[in-house]
């Protein structure tokens, strides 16, 4: 990494982008410059890089995008819809934390450890994924290498801060208004999350799924660039501030067993595998928290199929299900020498 690089984080105040500051700063990436952008709210604020603290600008105009080489947003989809299109016409290649352009055709949706080859095609616009999707999907696509996977049923167990920061302070405020025999106040959720669960709360389509869930299924189907896959899944919310949960059911084309599978996930990446049965030990989200790896353990075999196998795992969502596969993301175009000025004027159709 001979090159540096001006770097701007578009929702450094929030959840992922302090996450992601921290791991530009922890992996030392190389950056010349870098701008710390959110909403007119936190402008003024300022936030600790490499010993110095930085200000917090708001996004307000295009000029603030001139010269940056890497723009790692994670402030929303419709500031994303706003501001990426904008700042890779300054010339910036964007990698995108939001779902504003994860199904686009022409957009790279990147796991780096499933299809870290895919950014080589990009336009200006990398897509991370969906959190619960690259957690399932780094534990999913080794096996499938051995065994082609003919269907996944997963049943998530999402936790606050899946939500956004305001969301974790809101699980914590709701605990303590319980404790003290008051009634739960909700903003962020619709209902009291605290002492309680929830199926997940994004928008419900006709035949009853909810975004999330579709989420899983249609980014998991690009990111193997595997249409035929059959998946469903049911998305909960616990009462669990920080790390994902999932209970994944996976039919192979033929018998793969629990050993075969312990053996490839534990040499596949980004994995770590979890188990101690004597103890009855397996992933815990609290575990699982401020690790880079997806925690697996339970595998085992589906005693109502032949060719089927449960596994758990739990993974840090703000960290590999979103911060860190975006630094890592940025980290394979330095390496592949895919982080140059794209020429200003560049559009996204
Ligand atoms: N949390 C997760 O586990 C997770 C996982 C994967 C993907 N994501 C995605 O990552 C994105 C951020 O999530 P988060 O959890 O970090 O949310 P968050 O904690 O609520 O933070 C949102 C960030 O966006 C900024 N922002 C909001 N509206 C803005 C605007 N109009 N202009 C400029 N900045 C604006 C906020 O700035 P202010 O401080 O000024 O309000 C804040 O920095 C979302 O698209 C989310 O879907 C989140």
């Amino acid at each position: 990494m001979s090159n540096s690089y001006s770097v701007a984080i578009l929702g450094a105040t929030g959840a992922v982008g302090r996450e992601i500051l921290e791991l530009l700063e922890s992996r030392n990436f190389p950056v010349s410059d870098l701008k710390l952008l959110a909403s007119e709210r936190s402008a003024g604020q300022t936030l600790p890089f490499r010993g110095e603290n930085l200000p917090v600008e708001a996004v307000k105009s295009e000029a603030i995008f001139k010269n940056v080489d890497l723009v790692l947003a994670s402030a929303g989809s419709s500031t994303s819809k706003t501001w990426a299109p904008i700042a890779v016409e300054k010339g910036a290649v964007v990698i995108d934390n939001s779902s504003a352009f994860r199904m686009h055709p022409e957009v790279p949706l990147v796991v780096p450890e499933v299809n870290g080859e895919a950014v080589a095609n990009h336009k200006g616009i990398i897509a991370n994924p969906n959190c619960t999707t690259i957690l399932m999907t780094v534990a999913v696509w080794p096996l499938h290498q051995a065994q082609p996977v003919k269907r996944i049923v997963a049943a998530t167990y999402q936790s606050a801060s899946g939500a956004g920061a305001k969301a974790m302070a809101e699980l914590k405020a709701q605990a303590r208004e319980i404790l003290e025999g008051k009634q739960p106040t909700s903003q962020v959720f619709p209902y009291p999350l605290a002492f309680n669960l929830f199926p997940h709360n994004s928008p419900l389509n006709d035949w009853g799924y909810c975004e999330e869930e579709m989420k899983m299924v249609n980014e998991t189907r690009k990111i193997f660039d595997n249409q035929q896959i059959r998946i469903t899944a049911t998305c909960v919310r616990v009462p669990v501030l920080r790390a994902h949960s999932e209970a994944i059911n996976l039919e192979f084309e033929n018998p793969l067993s629990p050993e075969e599978a312990k053996e490839i996930l534990q040499k596949a990446p980004g994995i770590k595998l979890v188990e101690d049965w004597q103890k009855n030990y397996f992933p815990m989200p609290v575990e699982a928290t401020g690790k880079d790896e997806v925690l697996v353990g339970r595998i085992r075999q589906d005693i109502s199929h032949p060719c089927g196998l449960e596994l758990w795992l739990c993974g840090d969502q703000i960290r590999k299900g979103a911060a860190l596969n975006a630094v890592q993301i940025a980290e394979l175009l330095v390496e592949k020498g895919l982080l140059k000025k794209l020429a200003v004027g560049t559009k996204v159709n």
